[in-house]
């Protein structure tokens, strides 16, 4: 029962390391897929920043030798023999991004800046977002129980039809949200644990499921206005094929990572009863979203292939091996940051550590700018519905690579607001 003083959150205090946190860890790993957890976490226990795993290639785990992997991509490259760059090639065609490297690469970021613009991201956010933060204000001051898992699939579903530019309202257009969603989650699941070329009739799935995330997208590319990205990428002089790719990557890129960070960032601020800690110093936002993001590590490894024979902190690599960049690891190096396993939205996150979640270099994540923003919304209409915060229910997303709540039922503690 909780007591009417722990529902102001003056009165609340708050534990990092808390009991509750360390459970839904356990239950979120035991229910995810434990045994590539495991492979991350428990196996590769060496010294040295790098790994020689069998049958995979390398795994580096140094907070440091992970960003100058991804910085350096003369030797550790995206478009190399063993990477996924190789089936998003065959499904996506040749610029989704994440399967490329070198001056093409680089020229197509260079084209790219004027895309995800402070101005552009606040407006399309704005659009797609302030009537779904209104409604969720509105229900958690009634005292309804919202499915925050849900709802972090709405807001991006939503987002990708605004993004597209797809001229729906209503249900229709909530419809194509979710099916977006679930197409974009499909075509991920697509990619075979070991990373080798598609088959024929795979690639035929697979594309057929592409296409019906895209649809939509040579119409608003041929007349539709700037305010989509289609619309936009035409001015900047993309060809249909080329902006096919680009929003496909956006599509299948920012979707789950997002709607994945938003209720791990939810549920942990809750179980280690930081949701009062913020209600109380909103200032702290957005250092409460980096530190979820670096517990959460919504993109857990990143992959490469090693351009040549070559040797990276002391180890000797091999030629065209798959490397996994170790995130997820990364972002608990004690030698860079202490109690690293503990959420604190109070800590200064190391330098080293900064926007690591996010990747580093080359292929620094091109959403940036919108996941903080989808972020910074949704939390911030929940605080306004619900200053105080129960789950009432919740259940583990079983064998996925991304650890996360299926359903994370929250709503006002107290009842509805007088
Ligand atoms: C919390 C949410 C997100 C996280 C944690 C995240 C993380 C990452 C990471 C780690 C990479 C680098 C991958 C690598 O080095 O191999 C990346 C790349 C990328 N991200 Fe994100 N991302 C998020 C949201 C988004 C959103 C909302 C979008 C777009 C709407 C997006 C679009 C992309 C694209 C297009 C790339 C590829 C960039 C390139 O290769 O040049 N991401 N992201």
């Amino acid at each position: 029962m909780t007591g009417l003083a722990e529902l102001d959150p003056a009165h609340v205090t708050w534990d990092p390391a808390s009991r509750a946190k360390r459970r839904s860890d356990l239950r979120l790993l035991g229910a995810s897929r434990p045994l590539a957890w495991l492979l991350l976490h428990g196996i590769i226990r060496n010294r040295r920043d790098v790994a020689k795993v069998p049958g995979i290639g390398y795994v580096i785990t140094g907070a440091v030798a992970c960003r100058e992997a991804a910085i350096d991509n003369d030797r550790f490259v995206k478009d190399g023999p063993r990477s996924a760059g190789v089936l998003l090639t065959q499904v996506m065609g040749p610029t989704a991004l994440l399967n490329m490297d070198g001056p093409d690469h680089i020229a197509l970021r260079r084209r790219l800046q004027g895309l995800f613009t402070p101005k552009f991201v606040k407006e399309i956010a704005d659009r797609a977002l302030t009537p779904i933060a209104a409604e969720v204000t509105a229900d958690l001051r009634a005292g309804k129980t919202l499915d925050a898992s849900l709802l972090a699939r709405r807001v991006t579903g939503t987002m990708m039809v605004n993004m597209v530019g797809l001229r729906l309202e209503g249900e229709a257009r909530e419809r194509r949200a979710s099916e977006m969603y679930k197409l974009g989650q499909k075509l991920v699941g697509m990619v075979p644990t070991r990373v080798t070329a598609l088959g024929p009739e795979k690639v035929a799935a697979a594309s057929k499921v592409f296409e019906e995330l895209v649809a939509g997208i040579d119409e608003v590319h041929a007349d539709g206005p700037e305010d989509t990205i289609p619309g936009r990428l035409r001015e900047l002089g993309f060809t249909l094929e080329e902006t096919r790719g680009v929003v496909g990557m956006l599509l299948i890129a920012g979707t789950e990572t997002t709607s994945t960070a938003l209720v791990r960032i939810l549920s942990l601020l809750h179980d280690t009863r930081q949701w009062e800690r913020l209600e109380r110093d909103r200032t702290m936002l957005d250092n409460a979203i980096e530190e979820g993001l670096r517990c959460a590590t919504p993109v857990p490894v990143s992959t490469r292939t090693t351009s040549r024979d070559c040797e990276f902190h002391g180890v000797r690599l091999k030629k065209d091996k798959l490397v996994l960049i170790a995130w997820a690891r990364a972002i608990q190096d004690k030698r860079v940051i202490e109690r690293g396993g503990e959420f604190d939205i109070g800590r200064e996150i190391p330098r080293e550590l900064r926007l690591i979640w996010f990747g580093a270099g080359p292929h620094f994540c091109l959403g940036y700018n919108l996941a903080m923003r989808e972020l910074q919304t949704v939390l911030t209409a929940l605080l306004d519905g619900a200053p105080s915060l129960e789950v009432v229910q919740r259940r583990a997303a079983r064998k996925v690579l991304l650890p996360t709540w299926d359903e994370l039922l929250v709503r006002r503690a107290g009842g509805a607001a007088s």
